[in-house]
């Protein structure tokens, strides 16, 4: 957990609520979590649903592990103390989006079980959808779309995950979508589907 530094500071409420902004919006403003080894498909399911959605009237934003490292999170590696404080922050930041009424999908390995659990912990029961996007690490290493696996295998790159880092599974995820079985269609249809069933959307 993160350490209160600063002190004699006061939480302030806007006028306009969570609850005005969604229906404004005509949406819930929820955080649609991806989590699952790099290579399994976490950003091109984000970026997918994230064109569905848009064709249906409604706004997200996709927060992505590469791109967040490049600015935000820049002088943060993989260490698992800058992991654990990457999603620390990422979890405050789609917390942020979600209270703006805005649909969060953050695309994170987030390999840490507990980690993931602060950032579910920051939002209302039903607002926190972690997928996990689960791939075999043999299908994950074929696809190697930046190459790393390659690099861990020949030591060029440390504590990548799955191969010399940890990977921990969600125990109890809202959805799990193996892209190794499922296409990318039918793969978001999924999810599409959780969230009219759950009236997230229309
Ligand atoms: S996380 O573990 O802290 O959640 P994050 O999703 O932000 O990771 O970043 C992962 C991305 O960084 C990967 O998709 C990959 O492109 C790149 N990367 C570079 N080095 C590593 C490494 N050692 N382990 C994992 N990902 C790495």
């Amino acid at each position: 957990m993160a350490e209160q530094k600063a002190t004699n500071i006061t939480w302030h409420n806007g006028a306009i609520t969570k609850a005005d902004r969604e229906r404004l919006l005509k949406q819930k403003g929820v955080v649609i979590w991806f989590t699952g080894l790099s290579g399994s498909g976490k950003s091109t399911l984000a970026n997918t649903l994230e064109e569905k959605l848009f064709e249906a009237g409604h706004i997200s934003y996709v927060l992505d592990g590469d791109n967040i490292r490049h600015g935000l999170n820049k002088n943060l590696g993989f260490s698992p103390q800058d992991r654990e404080e990457n999603i620390r922050r990422i979890g405050e930041v789609s917390k942020l989006f979600a209270d703006a009424g805005i649909f969060a999908m953050t695309a994170f390995i987030s390999p840490y079980r507990a980690d993931r659990d602060i950032a579910r912990a920051l939002l209302k029961e039903g607002e926190f959808i972690e997928v996990y996007a689960k791939v075999p690490l043999d299908v994950a290493e074929q696809r190697d779309p930046k190459g790393l696996y390659k690099k861990a295998r020949a030591g060029e790159i440390k504590e990548l995950t799955g191969i010399d880092a940890p990977y921990e599974e969600p125990l109890n995820p809202e959805l799990v979508i193996d892209t190794s079985e499922k296409n990318l269609e039918e793969s978001v249809q999924i999810i599409l589907s959780y969230l009219k069933e759950k009236e997230i959307i229309r």
